[in-house]
């Protein structure tokens, strides 16, 4: 790939600044002279840390090409300057309309918000099993997947991700990521491995259902994950409480069930009992797939307001038998 050459370039309008604190790039948006839209990461200051962030993004994000992944369009390296170039996203990112400036309009109805799980899952299922070498991607988070025109969900954000070495199972390494989406072996002992991807998807899955944020903060100053937040909910079958009270009740009740149960497999205290990735999106899939479906959790249900008779469920699919919980609140390491 070349040094970047943005030609005709309209105008660039310094349009969105990352959520962290350090504050060490922007991103702008760029209007072509064809119109066209691009969107550009600038790096801010140039310090070793956001130098090596830009050299694995411009090396991961050179390497794949996926329609879940954000598509490169070019890169500059010159002196001080280091510039990204990827397609624009136009509805920007999950956590814009989960939790931000756009929350409220709740564009993100039921079917779009399985559809940009499915999606986020392909793209995670294409960096751990397709790409050679596989990839970590260590940052998954509602804000690093984006929206385009049609919802259609881009995985963002390769600064910190990891190639892993054929036959290697997982490293060790520094702790990168955001908190509340890592997986507690990665944020306790730097274990890294496809199953600390797996984790942060989980997080993201019940914060897409529920609107939650992955943390919450008590009064008194008490944290409380969301996994701890689903569970006792979950138990009961109180579903009606999970699922974002901004749709409204409009969602498929079946197809919820399976998105938590799914979630609380991939959060499991242990990376071993964690689904792959190209589980979940086939079991993600079949639960888009049909509306009535038997599901076997070992939690078990109580007698919540939203149960449903046994007479209720479909014929059993292979993806169904496959999604067993074995996760329960003892099995789970305790979380931050
Ligand atoms: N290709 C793009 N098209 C449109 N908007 C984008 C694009 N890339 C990023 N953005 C927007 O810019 C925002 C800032 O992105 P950035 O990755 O710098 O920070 P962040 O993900 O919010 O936080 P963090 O620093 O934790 O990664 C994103 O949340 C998104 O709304
Ligand atoms: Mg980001």
């Amino acid at each position: 790939m070349g040094n970047l050459h943005i030609e005709g370039a309209a105008s660039c309008n310094k349009q969105f600044s990352p959520r962290s604190q350090d504050r060490r790039r922007w991103i702008w948006k760029c209007l072509l002279g064809s119109n066209k839209q691009i969107a550009v990461k600038r790096l801010k200051t140039m310090t070793a840390k956001a130098e090596m962030e830009f050299a694995v993004e411009v090396e991961v994000l050179g390497r794949v090409r996926h329609k879940n992944l954000l598509g490169l369009r070019g890169f500059y390296a010159g002196g001080d300057e280091r510039l990204i170039v990827y397609d624009f996203m136009p509805n920007q990112s999950l956590l814009t309309h989960l939790h931000g400036h756009l929350s409220s309009n709740c564009l993100l109805d039921w079917p779009k918000r399985i559809n940009i799980a499915i999606g986020a899952a392909e793209g995670l299922a294409y960096l751990h099993h397709e790409a050679n070498p596989h990839i970590i991607h260590r940052d998954i988070k509602a804000s690093n997947v984006l929206l385009d025109l049609e919802f259609q969900a881009k995985v963002a954000d390769f600064g910190f991700a990891k190639l892993i070495p054929e036959g290697v199972s997982h490293l060790t390494t520094r702790v990168k990521g955001t908190l509340g989406y890592l997986a507690p072996e990665y944020a306790m002992w730097g274990k890294v491995s496809e199953s600390c991807d797996v984790y942060s998807f989980g997080i993201l899955l019940l914060e897409i259902v529920s609107a939650k944020k992955p943390i919450e903060k008590l009064p008194g100053g008490v944290k409380r994950d969301i996994v701890q937040w689903v569970t006792p909910y979950f138990q009961k079958g109180a579903f009606n409480h999970i699922a974002d009270s901004k749709l409204k009740g409009k969602f498929d009740l079946d197809q919820l069930k399976s998105v938590v149960m799914i979630a609380l497999r991939c959060t499991d205290g242990s990376p071993e009992k964690r689904p792959s990735m190209a589980e979940v999106v086939d079991w993600l899939k079949g639960a888009a797939g049909k509306r009535r479906r038997e599901v076997t959790p070992s939690l078990s249900l109580g007698n919540g307001d939203d149960e449903v008779d046994d007479d209720d469920y479909g014929e059993i699919t292979p993806y169904q038998s496959k999604l067993k919980m074995a996760s329960t609140d003892s099995d789970r390491h305790k979380r931050r």
